[in-house]
């Protein structure tokens, strides 16, 4: 059985203040939730406010990036040591923002994804294909070669914690959601890739489908089987929108 995740992804919205202010809403709506992984994904400097805000709640907190080596003269970046000394548990890795906008790479994410892990860190890996690679065809390619060079070098033990984001970026922000049924395809396809490399540990991988999630969407989403959450954007800023996709009804529900 693979527990369901549902984590919001701010992006760069809220102050520490807003951030804070969020959680406390958040957490009346959600208090009895216990069959799913609640995250949120701050900006970095509401990450160790809103850590002191969940503590003893079902909240876990991820950061949205990282970078790969442990400290040294690197103005900017925050390592993981730091990120889990701050309280986090996961991190949000190739967001199709950051491979567009900060010049990712399939080769920078995976030297994060592998920092990460070494140092206990839990990564949330996005993947996802352009419109104008879905219109030529070409969008399973692209999901297999994001995956296996992302997840390159890593063990079957390495990849036991490891989250898998589905993000097609047409999708993202734009109101356009992957039916259930195409998002369950590629799902499908990533367990595949995944069985092939890593074998048993492939069914116990959490996939969450990311890309203009909302209340009225998940229910259908949570349907598929190899849809096993949710990365979600806009809809995670409001406390009320951002529980009821944590309450999505299925039929275990
Ligand atoms: P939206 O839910 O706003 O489309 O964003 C999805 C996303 O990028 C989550 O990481």
């Amino acid at each position: 059985m693979r527990k369901p995740v549902i984590a919001g992804n701010w992006k760069m919205y809220k102050t520490v203040f807003d951030a804070v202010r969020f959680i406390s809403e958040l957490k009346d709506l959600v208090s009895n939730v216990k069959d799913v992984q609640i995250i949120v994904a701050p900006p970095f400097l509401a990450i160790y406010p809103v850590v002191q805000e969940v503590k003893d709640l079902n909240i876990l907190v991820s950061a949205q990036d990282v970078f790969w080596e442990e400290e040294g003269a690197y103005t900017g970046e925050i390592s993981p040591k730091m990120l889990l000394d701050a309280g986090c548990n996961y991190v949000i890795i190739g967001h199709s923002e950051r491979r567009q906008y900060f010049q990712e790479t399939d080769e920078t994410v995976n030297k994060k994804i592998t920092a990460s892990l070494h140092h206990g860190l839990i990564p949330i890996f996005c993947v996802g294909e352009s419109i104008q690679q879905r219109e030529s065809g070409k969008t399973l390619d692209i999901i297999e070669s994001q995956i296996k060079r992302g997840l390159s070098g890593l063990s079957a033990s390495d990849m036991k914690d490891v989250i898998i984001a589905y993000e097609p970026i047409w999708a993202i922000g734009t109101g356009k959601t992957a039916t259930s049924k195409q998002a369950e395809e590629i799902h499908a396809f990533i367990r595949g890739i995944l069985k092939g490399i890593f074998k048993d540990i492939a069914d116990n991988t959490r996939i969450l489908y990311g890309g203009s999630v909302k209340p009225d969407n998940i229910d259908e989403l949570m349907v598929e089987p190899n849809i096993d959450g949710a990365l979600v954007g806009g809809a995670s800023l409001k406390a009320e929108d951002f529980a009821r996709i944590i309450k999505f009804k299925t039929k275990l529900r």
